[in-house]
């Protein structure tokens, strides 16, 4: 059966079933810091577990794309030597929020293995959570499974998602795939691990909310959470050996081939790995990339990398050549069906593949021969130390993983906590270090906060809750920094890019500037120095900076026209990556393979531009994350949105996005926009930074200004500046070449007044001469004229204001008797610095205090 084909049983199966068919969500988790991909498909769905929201179904199918790469679910090492492990795969899922439970579960998932895809039920095995009897009484009484086919588990049967969140007990079924895949055991069986039975479809009932301390919080309402891996599925049904030996592997395979000459069937098990390794990793780069991950050197990022120079490190074991980032195209032609988003990043995906494996090429051939010498100065040991191991990750980029691949195919190990020890005081010396969870406040649930920004800059409003620190408490004495939560408030807590609102809180005669606004789930937190003491009932009136906002809400309408001019410019598949909206300026960050030409940043500005002067109405309209997306509304791939309830800001047909930020009414009031600056971010992402209104106005004024200046001074129109510089920039090059000679002419002329100066120190001619306007080579060029001649010790010091630089020559044959080096440290000892040759000794210090004269002559004195 065709994995195309199972997809599709899938889907229709549950449809049938009463389900909704929901698509996949990104692989870059919507808000959720605890998550660094999406790994499984119920992650879109935690906060309809946790019953923080709604939706209108309660039953949902979806084939979700997952990668577990990094976090808790991390399968990258293992991947390329096992018969099962991916860092991509598609996790085909069933769910149900507080309507069916486990009867109705494992029956589907019983019928649709025996019925749909027609596994023979002597193959299957079941097993389930140690405790959980009623699972097991399903399985045996109402589906007829013997119980000598059901193993009841421990830890394996409880699934969670990450350290805090949904979890409960699972059941889950294996396939037999007889002794000829096994351990050889007799007592082998499900809880083995060996490949003869294959996990392929989990069950968790969801029954709890983990918290960070460790306890369950029953939840809510239960429900049901279930995954079968696409493809374990596709190579039982395929009856491959392995995951690669399907037809999802196949075409990247073939490509391989082609482009190697290799056989991927009649290959060694090095090679083999080797394949599999590029077959899942170009899987894993490639979704991850499209959705708008780019490499980096920390979080998502890095994860990223680290598979790309992984992949980098096996395709040198098939060839020279860099064919890893062709391979994608391969994954895009044959995904697309059933993620078209791929065939819009096409061009950004193999621009970003092909520049970071380019990157990485000759710090892996380096890399590789300095980890050989280490491993041969380490031939008993066997063992990379943690300073070794840091070395390569610093200077030639070799994720940890690499490193110890590479030493592990020669028997050696690495320090692992030595090598954690340096990045730990790495990260210290950098002042990054990694943030911990938000604290723990709580406040009851009664506890939110109504926004009233939309419409009011002001507002009226009772303090319902007061937090000092991470500690709910019921007053706050005067002069306490606190926390105050109000029923009400205008205040905008940062979201979508647009940055926290500034403003003053009133109580009665007094008032407080606000220092920080959060939002803790529905609560907004304002942070205040309490002008007099509090307590929760206490009437106060919130005022939003109105200078502050108006800004910022220009830009962040502008922003939104940005992104559209871009879109209209170079395509759809230019997506946001991120942006800041602020008073003063807007960032837009956005996916794009190629630097914007001056023409095009000029075509950019003036289509936004002239949104602006056509005064485009701003409407914003709520609705549904599906209306909305049928009317063709942008949604920014990092954000969540409730699918009841989403806010569209809509510019006529020119602009739709989802947003909850603040804008303008009507597109004029932006005014003006001028982009300052465009500029490469990472492979594949670019920046622009731009001015609105006033500040973009002030920007061209004063532009104006200079030119206008530049214009009477060089006496010429504006459009002949930049010719005339570079007349001036040429002429003074020339001149100062002019210069130069004189100097040196003049230099001659002088040279035969300073011999005249030289005395004889233990027989070594020696000059002292402080000079100035000769600068580093004219000073050494005094020096080499007088050597020429006289042979001696000659010292020159130019004196600048508070800056000196120094050259101290000597002859040749006179190297042996005196050491610069020993003349380096005192004089080092004395402020001026310096380094140099033998027979030249040059450097700089400021303002020094000492006769310099009196300590060289002191030096030669004493040789
Ligand atoms: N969330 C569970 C898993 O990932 C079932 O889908 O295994």
């Amino acid at each position: 059966m065709k994995s195309q084909v199972l997809r599709k049983k899938f889907f229709d199966f549950f449809v049938r079933h009463g389900h909704e068919k929901v698509a996949s969500s990104s692989l870059i988790p919507a808000q959720d810091p605890t998550l660094l991909f999406a790994n499984a498909g119920m992650n879109q769905f935690k906060d309809v577990f946790l019953g923080k929201e709604k939706r209108s179904y309660k039953r949902a199918v979806t084939i979700q794309k997952c990668v577990r790469a990094g976090g808790k679910h991390n399968d990258l090492d293992n991947v390329g030597f096992t018969q099962r492990h991916l860092t991509f795969f598609e996790m085909m899922g069933n769910f149900s929020f507080g309507d069916y439970f486990k009867k109705e579960a494992i029956r589907y998932a019983w019928d649709f293995l025996t019925q749909e895809v027609n596994f023979d039920q002597k193959d299957l095995y079941v097993t389930v959570h140690h405790s959980d009897d009623e699972a097991f009484d399903i399985w045996h009484n109402e589906i007829g499974v013997p119980k000598d086919k059901i193993f009841r588990l421990g830890a394996d049967n409880f699934w969670q998602m990450g350290d805090t969140g949904p979890c409960g007990p699972c059941t889950e079924i294996f396939v037999d795939r007889t002794s000829k895949y096994g351990c050889g055991k007799v007592d082998c069986s499900p809880a083995c691990g060996c490949d003869r039975f294959i996990e392929v479809w989990n069950n968790v009932f969801m029954q709890f909310d983990r918290q960070s301390d460790g306890t369950d919080v029953p939840l809510k309402q239960t429900g049901v959470d279930t995954g079968m891996g696409l493809e374990r599925l596709t190579m039982l049904l395929q009856k491959g050996d392995s995951v690669f030996d399907t037809d999802l592997f196949k075409p990247i395979f073939d490509k391989i081939e082609g482009l190697t000459g290799l056989k991927y069937q009649s290959a060694t098990p090095d090679i083999k790995a080797a394949f599999n390794v590029l077959g899942d990793h170009i899987r894993s780069s490639t979704f991850l990339i499209s959705d708008g991950c780019a490499p980096a050197n920390d979080g998502r990022g890095y994860v990223l990398r680290k598979i790309i120079r992984r992949a980098a490190l096996f395709t040198q074991k098939l060839t020279d050549k860099n064919i890893f980032p062709q391979l994608s195209l391969v994954v895009i032609e044959h995904m697309k069906e059933s993620y078209p988003e791929l065939v819009m990043q096409k061009d950004r995906v193999l621009a970003v593949l092909q520049t970071e494996v380019e990157r990485f090429a000759e710090n892996l051939i380096r890399g590789k021969r300095m980890l050989q010498e280490q491993m041969d100065n380490a031939k008993k040991e066997k063992i990379i130390s943690g300073a070794q191991t840091f070395m390569l990750y610093d200077t030639y980029g070799f994720p940890i993983e690499v490193t110890e691949l590479i030493a592990g195919e020669h028997g050696f190990t690495i320090d692992k906590i030595g090598f954690e020890k340096y990045m730990e005081e790495q990260r210290q010396r950098s002042g990054k270090k990694m943030k911990g969870a938000e604290g723990g406040l709580c406040f009851t649930e009664s506890i939110s906060t109504k926004f009233t920004g939309y419409e009011s800059l002001s507002e009226s409003s009772k303090i319902i809750a007061l937090a000092i620190e991470q500690e709910v408490v019921d007053s706050v004495a005067a002069g306490q920094e606190c926390w105050i939560v109000a029923e009400k408030t205008p205040f905008y807590v940062e979201c979508g890019g647009q940055v926290n609102d500034q403003g003053v809180i009133i109580f009665g005669k007094e008032s407080a500037e606000l220092l920080d606004l959060k939002k803790i789930d529905g609560a907004i937190l304002l942070k205040i120095k309490a002008p007099v003491s509090l307590n929760v009932g206490d009437a106060i009136t919130m005022q939003v900076d109105e200078f502050w906002r108006k800004h910022t809400m220009k830009n962040h309408t502008a922003t939104h026209l940005l992104q559209a001019a871009l879109q209209h410019f170079f395509g759809k598949q230019v997506k946001q990556a991120g942006s800041i909206v602020t008073r003063d300026y807007l960032r837009f960050d956005y996916t794009h393979h190629q630097a914007l030409t001056a023409e095009q940043i000029k075509q950019v500005e003036n289509l936004v531009n002239q949104k602006i002067w056509e005064n485009i109405p701003v409407v914003i309209k709520n609705t549904t994350y599906k209306e909305a997306v049928d009317q063709g509304v942008i949604a920014f791939f990092g954000d969540k949105y409730n699918p009841d309830s989403v806010r569209a800001i809509i510019i006529g047909d020119y602009s739709k996005e989802l947003c909850g930020g603040t804008h303008v009414s009507a597109t004029g009031e932006i005014g003006l926009f001028k982009i300052i600056e465009e500029v490469a971010l990472a492979a594949g992402q670019r920046r622009i930074v731009a001015y609105t209104g006033a500040k973009a106005l002030a920007e061209f004024q004063q532009d104006f200004t200079v030119i206008k200046q530049l214009c009477q001074d060089l006496k010429i129109k504006p459009e002949q500046i930049v010719e005339s510089v570079q007349q001036l920039q040429h002429k003074i090059k020339e001149l100062g070449k002019d210069v130069q000679s004189l100097k040196k002419a003049q230099l001659v002329q002088q040279i035969p007044l300073w011999i005249q100066g030289i005395k004889n120190i233990h027989d070594i001619p020696y000059l002292f001469l402080t000079v100035t306007g000769y600068e580093a080579e004219g000073l050494r060029d005094i020096g080499q004229l007088l050597n020429q001649k006289k042979p001696g010790f000659y010292f020159l010091l130019q004196k600048e204001g508070d800056k000196w630089i120094f050259a101290a020559m000597i002859d040749k044959a006179l190297s042996a008797k005196i050491n610069l080096k020993k003349l380096q440290a005192i004089l080092a000892e004395h402020g001026l610095r310096g380094g140099g040759s033998p027979t030249a000794l040059q450097g700089a210090g400021i303002d020094i205090a000492v006769n310099i004269d009196d300590i060289v002559q002191s030096f030669l004195a004493h040789l």
